[in-house]
């Protein structure tokens, strides 16, 4: 098992090109389903998760060929509908095969997606929402389950959920309503920029979708979609990650290949604690001198703060002056950073959804585990601005979303090294 050795003192800078976006490729992925001709994606991370919805697709009898950065997906009108437990637990996301293997194959079987590190992750939307297009989708042995004699019909249905709208429920239900026969309307559709994205190439498919953008989509069913070629969009996600690493080494870092609306309310924030912004049609550069101040953040769907940035941004404020208040309103409990990050001497104290952080001066070098995958960033970044080295621990949990973050920190003049994690029978002869 690698882990990565960071050695904290080092102030970034330089420029760096986004990688392709987890979150936008893995429902393009499964995209495929809905036609027989290719659907070439080109600019696609090299990622643990997109290896995974790959295997996914070969069971479902496409076939996958990847030349460098472009993957080319070929499925089949027929073959199998049964996602595997083994490869759709380790994934959430991969649930997004539902929608097209119905919509295209009248049937499917896919397991249940289960929980993770930060909680439950309900599917129910993604049910309700198939369910109105006429799926009836059961749960067998841990499997969402469907077969329909005819094609799904189009309905107007509101998707929302506790926490406001859902990305990947929208994702799925867009993904099937354009296959279905007559008008779908999504009320309180996520307005995620993975979503326009997802649009974007279903529009260039051959679907008729408008209100791209907004939080109400209107689809308009055809009977078959053809194969096209589709960028994947900057990872929005992973440059707020290299900006908020920039401004707490108080450094100076361009990334380009990224929309700067993308990430309004992330830029607002490192200005809010000290940071200079400068941005351009499709990059960001980051300055910051000297220490941030604290601020408050509350994470919400799209434009709010985006929850995936804010493990990173707390490791930001754990060396800020002052006192922040963080309150997590999309998952409650995505707070594993928390536990790691007082290894390395913050000062937080967490409350239900709200962690208070206590700026500290400095932080000091320890040994952390990853666990989600932004907690992992988060405590990569902590160990950049900490004194001495921090060993991060786990690490194929960052590599599910982000393409060789050692080294593209290291670029960046991050000192940080992946190294064999020392496995216990080693340690315990030290002791
Ligand atoms: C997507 O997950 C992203 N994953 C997540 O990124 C991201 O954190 C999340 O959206 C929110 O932006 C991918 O795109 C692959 P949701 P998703 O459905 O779609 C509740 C990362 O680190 N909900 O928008 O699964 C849910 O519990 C990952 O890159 C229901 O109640 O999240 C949450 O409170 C982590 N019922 C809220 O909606 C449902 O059926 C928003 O979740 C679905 C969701």
């Amino acid at each position: 098992m690698d882990q990565l050795r960071v050695v904290g003192g080092a102030r970034l800078e330089g420029r760096l090109e986004a990688a392709g976006s987890k979150n936008a490729v893995l429902p393009l992925m499964a995209a495929c389903l809905l036609t027989d001709e290719p659907l070439v994606l080109t600019h696609v991370p090299r990622l643990r998760d997109v290896e995974t919805m790959g295997r996914i697709l070969s069971c479902l009898g496409v076939e996958v060929a990847q030349e460098g950065d472009r993957l080319t997906l070929q499925a089949q009108s027929d073959g199998s509908v049964k996602a595997p437990y083994d490869l759709v637990s380790t994934m959430r996301a991969s649930v997004c095969v539902l929608g097209p293997l119905i919509a295209r194959r009248g049937a499917a079987q896919v397991s249940m997606p289960g929980g993770c590190v930060f909680g439950v992750r309900p599917v129910d939307l993604h049910v309700k929402g198939l369910n109105a297009l006429g799926a009836e989708i059961r749960i067998e042995g841990g499997y969402l389950a469907s077969e329909v004699g005819r094609r799904l019909q189009g309905a107007a249905l509101f998707l929302g959920s506790r926490a406001g709208s859902s990305v990947l429920a929208t994702a799925q239900v867009l993904s099937a309503a354009v296959l279905a026969e007559g008008r779908t309307e999504i009320e309180n559709a996520a307005m995620e920029p993975e979503i326009t994205e997802l649009c974007r190439c279903l529009l260039s498919m051959g679907a008729r979708i408008s209100g791209l953008g907004g939080h109400r989509l209107v689809v308009d069913g055809v009977k078959t979609l053809h194969g096209a070629e589709h960028r994947v969009g900057g990872d929005r996600v992973e440059a707020g990650t290299f900006l908020t690493a920039a401004a707490m080494t108080a450094g100076d870092v361009t990334v380009e290949g990224v929309e700067p609306e993308s990430l309004t309310a992330a830029l607002e924030m490192l200005v809010a604690m000290g940071a200079e912004i400068t941005q351009g049609p499709n990059w960001v550069r980051c300055r910051a001198h000297g220490r941030l101040g604290a601020a408050d953040l509350t994470t919400l769907p799209f434009p709010g703060f985006p929850t995936d940035l804010q493990a990173q941004f707390m490791a930001a404020l754990t060396v800020s002056e002052g006192i922040s208040v963080v309150t997590e309103r999309i998952f409650p409990d995505r707070f594993m950073h928390v536990a790691e990050l007082l290894r390395l001497g913050a000062r937080i104290s967490k409350e239900g959804a709200q962690a208070i952080v206590h700026g500290a001066p400095s932080l000091s070098g320890a040994i952390v585990m990853a666990s989600d995958l932004r907690a992992s960033a988060a405590l990569v970044l902590a160990g950049l601005v900490a004194e001495g080295e921090t060993e991060v621990r786990r690490v194929y949990h960052i590599d599910r979303g982000y393409e060789r973050i050692d080294e593209r920190f290291a670029s960046l003049g991050a000192e940080i090294h992946r190294e064999t994690q020392p496995d216990l029978e080693q340690t315990a002869s030290v002791c």
